[in-house]
């Protein structure tokens, strides 16, 4: 889903079914602000993310119960530096500002901010305590922080106590507790900074109060009277169901609250793996009794590919020829004037990196609930304020099956881009076929658990072989196996001998058109997980 798309909505509190108090974390720039925000959400405790121009709407919105304040690259003497919106401390609510933030608290009362005469503080560094306060509890005397500025802090504003010191840095850590704003020159919320993990806790739990109430996997029902208020009575949801993890558990939330009044549109685009389809059907058809409706697109899809090599253009033309057959299917269904989708809390945050700049595209990301705004409908996004494992948590409590829930990621112009060259059926089926024994002999031996993705891929290469003192000239196949977090980085996995020996001999013995089995070990960066 691209972020685009989730800007249709503009990413605001109003999306998110009322939910308030929690923390709210004001974005400036780090790279670390989701980590922020997940660290708050593994406590049980509600966080949302947003830029400091929204940060008023947002504290009105949420009315949360604490406020954090990111870091970020630039110094606060910068002209065109972002702000601390004055409401913030205005508040009364209590702040923790990180880095960046807690120059900007400085600032902002009156202490004084210089650019650190010994130059920038980057990466590990002793941090000695020197005051007792409810924000450092259990942290030890001397402890290794993490700490990533170029300025610093050289006199605190009036009523403000250093609580450590770290040896460049004379305030690595301060508070004003009478007015409940605590601010940390170095960042608690990477795994580096030995008591952050603690840090985090005390001020959200034990000094702000929080109540650890946010459970993704307790909130279906909220969920679900949420998108009756939206939808009404009447109103009908069409939704592009791929049978990934996330349109999947966005169908059966709708369907929950609006029953048969939900559409789903299954696009076969003669892309996908073997069985997917009818996996698809008989879950969603069968056990749920949704409407489902299954478009046959193979053939059009395959035409339009016919002679395309290049992997951007045939992104490009996946991309485009989805969204003519959704439009389409969705015209046949008049009364439906709302559109479902499974956008994620990732792909609505609006932060300062995503506004901070061109990146190079590296590739066109197609994805099956990505649809253009001309669609002229009125969206239903449950999982918008979700992050992907809570995703996976609400998924289960919803009683999806675990090969689904924790399915493996599978990219929207599937097996196109893992047929390198031309796309046929003819070499579709090949590669169909020995993903399908790759994934059975992984699963047969429980290795799945660890891996991120596993997969075949089909290379337009073709080399001599010999079988039953024939000669053989067909394509060569790879085995993909990475271990990631996040897809962002990835190592190659090497499965073990014996498995792999099972699957080269099988793929080779049992699938026409391949007679070489080769590994891909290339980690991400610098190659990327799919092949285009
Ligand atoms: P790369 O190949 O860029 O992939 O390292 C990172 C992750 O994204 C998946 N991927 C896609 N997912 N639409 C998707 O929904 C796409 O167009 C797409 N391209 C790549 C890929 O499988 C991996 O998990």
């Amino acid at each position: 889903m691209s972020a685009g798309q989730g800007g249709q909505n503009g990413g605001d509190a109003r999306t998110e079914g009322g939910m308030k108090g929690g923390v709210l974390v004001v974005d400036f720039g780090t790279q670390y602000c989701q980590l922020i925000a997940r660290r708050i959400r593994e406590m049980g405790v509600y966080s949302r993310i947003t830029v400091p121009e929204r940060t008023g709407m947002m504290m009105a919105a949420m009315q949360p119960t604490a406020v954090i304040l990111s870091g970020g690259p630039r110094s606060v003497y910068d002209a065109d530096a972002p702000k601390l919106d004055p409401q913030v401390l205005a508040a009364g609510v209590p702040v923790l500002g990180i880095c960046y933030g807690m120059q900007l608290i400085s600032d902002q009362l009156g202490g004084k901010v210089e650019p650190s005469s010994e130059g920038r503080e980057y990466g590990r560094t002793n941090m000695n305590l020197v005051a007792e306060s409810p924000l450092l509890k259990g942290v030890s005397a001397e402890s290794v922080v993490w700490m990533s500025h170029g300025d610093k802090i050289t006199a605190l504003p009036e009523g403000f106590e250093i609580l450590a010191r770290s040896e460049p840095c004379p305030a690595a850590a301060a508070e004003n507790r009478e007015r409940g704003i605590y601010a940390l020159q170095f960042h608690p919320e990477v795994s580096h900074s030995e008591f952050g993990a603690e840090i985090l806790r005390n001020f959200v739990l034990d000094i702000a109060g929080c109540s650890a109430d946010w459970e993704p996997g307790c909130i279906a029902e909220r969920k679900v009277a949420e998108i009756q208020k939206l939808v009404g009575e009447s109103g009908e949801v069409v939704l592009g169901l791929s049978g990934g993890v996330d349109s999947s558990v966005a169908a059966v939330l709708v369907h929950r609250a609006i029953g048969k009044r939900l559409h789903c549109v299954f696009v076969d685009n003669g892309l996908l793996r073997k069985g997917e389809r009818e996996g698809v059907e008989s879950l969603f058809c069968d056990d749920y009794h949704m409407d489902v409706r299954v478009v046959d697109a193979r053939e059009r899809f395959l035409s339009e590919l016919a002679g395309v090599t290049d992997p951007e253009k045939k992104r490009k033309i996946i991309g485009r020829v989805f969204v003519e057959v959704f439009k389409e299917e969705a015209a046949t269904l008049d009364n439906a004037h709302f559109l479902g989708q499974g956008t994620l809390y990732p792909d609505v945050i609006e932060s300062v990196a995503a506004h901070g700049g061109a990146t190079a595209t590296i590739k066109s990301h197609h994805n099956v609930g990505g649809l253009p705004k001309d669609l002229n409908m009125q969206l239903v996004e449950p999982l918008r304020d979700l992050f992907k494992d809570e995703v996976r948590a609400l998924g289960r409590e919803l009683g999806l099956p675990p090969s689904l829930v924790d399915r493996q990621p599978f990219p929207g112009p599937g097996l196109a881009v893992r047929c390198l060259g031309e796309v046929s059926e003819e070499r579709l089926t090949p590669l169909r076929e020995a993903d399908a024994i790759m994934r059975e002999e992984i699963e047969a031996k429980s290795l799945h658990s660890n891996l991120w993705q596993y997969f075949a891929v089909l290379l337009p290469v073709q080399s001599v072989g010999v079988m039953g003192d024939k000669r053989t000239y067909e394509e060569a196949c790879v085995l993909r196996v990475v271990s990631s977090q996040d897809a962002m980085t990835a190592d190659w996995e090497l499965l073990p001998v014996d498995v792999l020996q099972r699957i080269s001999n099988r793929i080779i013995n049992q699938v026409s058109g391949i007679n070489r089995v080769c590994l891909d070990i290339s980690s991400k960066p610098p190659a990327t997980i799919e092949w285009e």
